[in-house]
C-alpha cells in the first residue's frame, strides 16, 4: 500500500552543521540501541511489538463491539494516563471532529464515546447530565486493577447504574479491561460476571493502545481496527534495520539522542491538525513518563528526560511560536503535515472592503493552514533550529497505526540510548502510595 507516511531530516540536517557528523559519530550506539532492543523484544519483554499481530485479539475485540453497538447508545470509558490517553487519541483523529454531537443516523447507529479520566466532580456531573444510565455501557481500564482515580470513578459509576437498572443489566453493561492475573477490578469481573478484557503483562499502560485498551471504543465508533493494526504492522517492517538512514524510528531517536546531549532538553511536537491534536497529548505522556528518570552513574543520581510540548498549527503561532523562534534553542521540533484532508473550504474573494486580502480569493483554506506549516519550517530553519517533518497522506487508520508504532519504537530506542528503563514509572508510583496513605490507606 501507498499510503505510508514519511519522516523528512532535512531540516535537522540543515539546521547545524555537526547534526550529520554527529549521526555518523553515534552509529555503534544507535546500532547496540536498536539490537538491545530486538534482544528484548524476542525475551518477550516488550509486548507492544506482538499487539499488531494479534488478529484473533481483534477478532473477539469486534465481537464485543458488535454487543454494545446493538444493546447502548452511549459508552463511556474509565482510566487515566495510558488507560485512556490512546482512546482520546483515536477518536479525535478516526471520527467525525463532532462525532457525539451527530445523530445516531450519521453516526451509522454507533453509539457516542466519552472518556473519563477526571475526578473532578463537576466534570462528572457535567458527563451524567448528558447520560441516560439506562442506554450506557462502561469499559473500565486499568492494568494494575486498582489505579485510585479510575476505580473511584468506577464505585460511582457502579453504585448508579445498579441503582438504576438492577444489578443484573448493570452486569452486562460493564466491561472490564485488566490484567489477566491479579488486581482489585479482576476480582470484582469475576465476582458479578463481566464481560473481560486482558491487557498483556508485558504491555505496560503508554505502550497499550493498540491492544484492547484503545481498540474497543474505538470499534464501537466504527473505526476499522484492522486496518489500524495493519498501519502498525507496516512499521514494525519499515523499522527493523539498525542503520538509521533505513529505520525511520531510528533516525527519529537519534536526531532527538544527539539534541539532547547538545542541550535541547524540549521536544516540540507540532501538528498542522486538529484532528491530531490528542497525538499531542498521548505522545506527551509517552515520551515524559518513559524517558523522565533518574539515572545511576558511578553512584550518582543524575535525573535526565527531554520535556514533550505539544503546539497546534496554526493556532499556536499566535501563542508559543513566538518563543520557540527569539527564546533559548533548547527544542528540537517535528511537524506534522497532513497532505490531504476529508474537506475543502473555497476562500471566496472580500466583496467591498478588504482590499488588501484580496490575494486570499479563490484560495483554500488547506492550502493556507500548508503554507503556515511550510513558513514556519522556513523561519525554524532561518534561525537554525532542528526541525524534523512527518508527513500523513491522509488521517486514516492505516496511517495511524504507522504513526503510533514508530512513536512507540522511537521512544524504546531513545531509551536504550539515555541509557535508562522506558517502562517502569516509580516516581508516579511513589506518588500513588502517598495518595493511598493520604486516603486513609491502612498498609500504606
Ligand atoms: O503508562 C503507564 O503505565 C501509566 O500512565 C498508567 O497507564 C496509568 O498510571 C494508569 O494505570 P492503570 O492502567 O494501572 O490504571
Amino acid at each position: 500500500m501507498n499510503d505510508k507516511i514519511k519522516l523528512d531530516i532535512s531540516g535537522a540536517l540543515q539546521a547545524a552543521a555537526w547534526v550529520e557528523g554527529e549521526i555518523e559519530s553515534n552509529r555503534s550506539d544507535l546500532a547496540a540501541a536498536a539490537q538491545a532492543v530486538d534482544a528484548k523484544r524476542k525475551e518477550g519483554l516488550l509486548g507492544f511489538f506482538d499487539l499488531p499481530f494479534n488478529k484473533e485479539g481483534a477478532a473477539a475485540i469486534k465481537q464485543t463491539a458488535e454487543y454494545i453497538k446493538g444493546n447502548f447508545k452511549n459508552l463511556v470509558v474509565i482510566g487515566i494516563g495510558g488507560s485512556a490517553l490512546g482512546n482520546r487519541m483515536l477518536h479525535n483523529a478516526l471520527n467525525h471532529p463532532r462525532y457525539n454531537e451527530l445523530p445516531a443516523g450519521k453516526r451509522k447507529g454507533c453509539p457516542r464515546v466519552y472518556v473519563l479520566d477526571s475526578i473532578d466532580a463537576d466534570y462528572l456531573k457535567g458527563l451524567l447530565d448528558v447520560l441516560d444510565l439506562k442506554e450506557t455501557a462502561f469499559n473500565v481500564i486499568t492494568k494494575s486493577g486498582g489505579t485510585v482515580e479510575t476505580m473511584a470513578n468506577f464505585f460511582v459509576l457502579k453504585d448508579m447504574l445498579k441503582r438504576e437498572v438492577g444489578p443484573n443489566r448493570a452486569a452486562e453493561s460493564i466491561i472490564a479491561t485488566t490484567d489477566a492475573s491479579r488486581g482489585v477490578l479482576l476480582e470484582i469481573a469475576r465476582q458479578e460476571g463481566y464481560r473481560l478484557f486482558h491487557i498483556p503483562g508485558n504491555v505496560g499502560g503508554r505502550y497499550s493502545v493498540l491492544s484492547a485498551v484503545g481498540l474497543l471504543s474505538a470499534a464501537v465508533s466504527g473505526i476499522d481496527i484492522d486496518e489500524l493494526l495493519s498501519g502498525a504492522e507496516t512499521a514494525v517492517k519499515d523499522c527493523s534495520a539498525h542503520d538509521p538512514y533505513k529505520n525511520p524510528a531510528l533516525m527519529g531517536a537519534a536526531l532527538h539522542y544527539i539534541a539532547y546531549q547538545r542541550g535541547k532538553s524540549i521536544s516540540v511536537v507540532m501538528p498542522y491538525s486538529d484532528a491530531l491534536d490528542y497525538f499531542g497529548d498521548w505522545y506527551c505522556q509517552l515520551w515524559a513518563e518513559s524517558l523522565g528518570k533518574t539515572k545511576h552513574v558511578n553512584g550518582t543520581a543524575v535525573p535526565v528526560g527531554q520535556t514533550p510540548l505539544k503546539a497546534i498549527g496554526a493556532r499556536d503561532q499566535h501563542s508559543l511560536l513566538q518563543l520557540f523562534l527569539d527564546g533559548p534553542d533548547d527544542k528540537i521540533f517535528t511537524l506534522l503535515r497532513v497532505e490531504k484532508r476529508q474537506n475543502s473550504f473555497i476562500i471566496p474573494p472580500p466583496d467591498g472592503a478588504g482590499n488588501e486580502l484580496q490575494y486570499l480569493g479563490g484560495s483554500t483554506l488547506e492550502k493556507l493552514l500548508a503554507s503556515e506549516l511550510e513558513a514556519t519550517e522556513s523561519v525554524l530553519a532561518k534561525r537554525g533550529r532542528m526541525c524534523l517533518r512527518i508527513s500523513l497522506p491522509t488521517v486514516s487508520p492505516y496511517t495511524m497505526g504507522q504513526l503510533i508504532f514508530f512513536y512507540m519504537l522511537m521512544t524504546a530506542y531513545m531509551g536504550e540510548l539515555m541509557g535508562i528503563n522506558a517502562f517502569d514509572q516509580p516516581a508516579v508510583e511513589e506518588g500513588k502510595r502517598i495518595t493511598y496513605r493520604l486516603m486513609g490507606r491502612p498498609d500504606y
